[in-house]
C-alpha cells in the first residue's frame, strides 16, 4: 500500500495507473475509520482494479471550530486498517497541501437548487460548500472511475451527485447503505467522543427512527415528524436539532407518502452532534 502526501506524487501515481489501463475506485474520508468506511472500501475493491482512499480532516467544512479541533484523528490505526483491507493507495495531505494560503477562508459558492438549503445546509452554514470544495479538488487529482459515499450522509451524497452533473465529472457515484453497530446506532467517527452514558442514550436515535416506520400507515409525514421530535426530546441528554421527512431525490419536505421519503435527523447527545436517517416507503 502506497501512502502519499503530496499532490504531485499522487498525480504521477494516478497517471501510471491509468496508463496501465486499470480502473480506479476512490473513497474520500476524514479518517478515524470504522466499519462504515470499510464497507465503502470493500465495495470499491470488489468493483475496481485499484482502490484509493483519502484521509483529510477538511477545515472548510467545519462551521464549528471546536468540532474541528475535537475531531478524532488516529492516522497509524487508520493506515493499518487500510492495509488489512486491501487498499492500494492512501492520500494523506496536510492542510497547506490542499489549500493555498487564503483559500480556506474564501467562500466557494455553488447553486444546488435547494438541495443545500435544508437540514444540514440550514444548520451548518457553509458546510456543503466546504465539502464540494474539497471533493472537487480530490476528484481532479485522483480522476477515479467510481467514487463511493455512504447513505449515512444522505444529503451529502445527493449534493455530490449534483456536483458531478454540474461540473461534468466523468465519475460514477456509488451510494452505499448505512452500517450500524449491533444495537442499531449508525457508525460514526464522532461516536468515539461519546462517554459510556451518552453512548447508551445515543441508541435511542436509531430505535426511534425504526419505530417511526411503523406509524406510516396511519399518520401523515407531519404527524410522524412531530412524534419523532417529541420522543427524542423527551429523553434526557438528547436534543433534536432537526428531524425532517423529505423527498429522497429533491430533499424537499413531504406532505404525503406518495413518493419515496426519507427521515433525516441531527441530534445533540451531550455536546456530540450525531446524524442518522431512515427510508420510509422505498418500494413505492
Ligand atoms: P467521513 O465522515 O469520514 O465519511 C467518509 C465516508 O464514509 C462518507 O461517504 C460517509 O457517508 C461514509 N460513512 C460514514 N459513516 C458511515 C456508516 N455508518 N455507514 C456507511 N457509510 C458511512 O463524509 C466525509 O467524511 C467528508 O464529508 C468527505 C466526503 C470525506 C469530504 O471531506
Amino acid at each position: 500500500m502506497k501512502v502519499i502526501s503530496t499532490k504531485k506524487e499522487l498525480q504521477s501515481e494516478m497517471e501510471q495507473i491509468t496508463k496501465a489501463g486499470k480502473t480506479v475506485g476512490f473513497v474520500p474520508t476524514m479518517g478515524a475509520l470504522h466499519d462504515g468506511h470499510l464497507s465503502l472500501i470493500h465495495r470499491s475493491t470488489a468493483e475496481n482494479d485499484v482502490t484509493a482512499v483519502s484521509i483529510f480532516v477538511n477545515p472548510t467544512q467545519f462551521n464549528n471550530p471546536s468540532d474541528l479541533e475535537k475531531y478524532p484523528r488516529d492516522l497509524q490505526h487508520d493506515l493499518s486498517l487500510l492495509e488489512k483491507n486491501h487498499c492500494d493507495l492512501v492520500f494523506t495531505p496536510a492542510v497547506d497541501e490542499m489549500y493555498d494560503k487564503n483559500e480556506t477562508e474564501s467562500v466557494f459558492e455553488f447553486d444546488f437548487g435547494g438541495l443545500d438549503k435544508v437540514m444540514e445546509g440550514k444548520f451548518r452554514p457553509g458546510h456543503f460548500n466546504g465539502v464540494v470544495q474539497v471533493v472537487s479538488k480530490l476528484f481532479n487529482l485522483v480522476q477515479p472511475d467510481r467514487a463511493y459515499f455512504g447513505e449515512k450522509d444522505f444529503q451529502q451524497l445527493a449534493i455530490i451527485r449534483r456536483m458531478v452533473e454540474l461540473m461534468n465529472f466523468n465519475i460514477e457515484i456509488v451510494g452505499c447503505p448505512i452500517v450500524r453497530e449491533k444495537d442499531g446506532l449508525a457508525m460514526s467517527s464522532r461516536n468515539l467522543r461519546l462517554d459510556k452514558e451518552e453512548r447508551q442514550k445515543a441508541v435511542e436515535i436509531s430505535k426511534t427512527l425504526f419505530e417511526s416506520k411503523k406509524l406510516v400507515s396511519n399518520f401523515s409525514p407531519e404527524q410522524v415528524q412531530n412524534w419523532v421530535i417529541a420522543r427524542l426530546n423527551s429523553l434526557p441528554g438528547l436534543k433534536v436539532e432537526y428531524f425532517e421527512i423529505v423527498h429522497q431525490k429533491t430533499l424537499q419536505p413531504m406532505h404525503s407518502w406518495s413518493e419515496p421519503a426519507i427521515g433525516c435527523v441531527a441530534v445533540f447527545c451531550g455536546d456530540v452532534r450525531l446524524i442518522d436517517n431512515i427510508k420510509y416507503n422505498d418500494a413505492q
